[in-house]
């Protein structure tokens, strides 16, 4: 089966809560379970890496209030889900700046990154605090004095100021939420991604739409720039 870096630009909490009359911070919750079973159902699909777009460095801008809910979610989440994902090999890391982040989410980062790091089913990269065009400066600005700089060595470069491996390019990009753009997520590693948006609310999104997108994505073809098909292409 494919081994298929996934990416999800997770949008839709707050209409899928005001929709129903309910605080935003209930739709929020509800992502976080939509996430859960994202994962869970996300090996049986030949994904292997998932990258989901949590908090973007843009989301500062939201009132105070919203950002500390976030925040708080981000930890118990970490928290919470920390033993079920080393126990079922889900190695979780967090990618995007740390430095804003509060030293008690900064903390629970640490440990899930520890405790699960050795895991081989999938790979869930959380971004948080995060920005594709900051990482790509903060990148370019290491590689100054690299004249010999290449696509793999700038990768890396890239990879490590948001703290992480390298992570494959993206195979598809999915957004929820009935938005079609891509809000500063994955830019460079998505050159050749598959795009995929949905109406459904990230709430809403579960096993089914995750079926349904990758259904969509194996149609496709996928040419690379090529004429043909390039080989192994999904
Ligand atoms: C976008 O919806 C969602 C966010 C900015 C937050 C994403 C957070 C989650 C999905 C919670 C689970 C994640 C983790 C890591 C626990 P929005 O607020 O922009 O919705 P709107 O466009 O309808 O206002």
């Amino acid at each position: 089966m494919s081994r298929l870096h996934v990416g999800i630009i997770m949008d839709g909490n707050g209409r899928w809560a005001t929709s129903r009359g309910l605080p935003r911070r209930t739709g929020h919750r509800e992502g976080a379970r939509a996430l859960r079973r994202v994962v869970e159902a996300a090996p049986d699909h030949g994904i292997d890496t998932l990258t989901v777009y949590a908090f973007s460095a843009d989301n500062w801008r939201r009132p105070a209030a919203e950002v500390r809910g976030l925040m708080g979610l981000f930890r118990s989440y970490l928290r919470h889900e920390r033993r079920a994902a080393s126990t079922h090999g889900v190695a979780v890391s967090v990618i995007g700046r740390r430095d804003r982040l509060p030293a008690a989410l900064r903390r629970e980062i640490d440990r899930m990154e520890a405790e699960t790091r050795r895991g081989t089913r999938l790979r869930v990269r959380v971004a948080v605090d995060y920005s594709a065009r900051d990482a790509i400066v903060r990148a370019a600005r290491q590689a100054t004095l690299a004249p010999a700089l290449d696509q793999p060595s700038f990768e890396s470069l890239l990879a490590a100021v948001d703290h992480g491996p390298p992570a494959p390019p993206v195979d598809l990009l999915i957004r929820t939420g009935g938005e079609q753009r891509l809000s500063d997520f994955l830019l460079w590693e998505s050159a050749y991604a598959e795009l995929y948006f949905t109406d459904t609310m990230w709430p809403d999104f579960g096993p089914a739409e995750l079926a349904a997108a990758l259904t969509a994505f194996q149609r496709r073809e996928r040419r690379f720039g090529g004429l043909t098909p390039a080989a192994g292409a999904a």
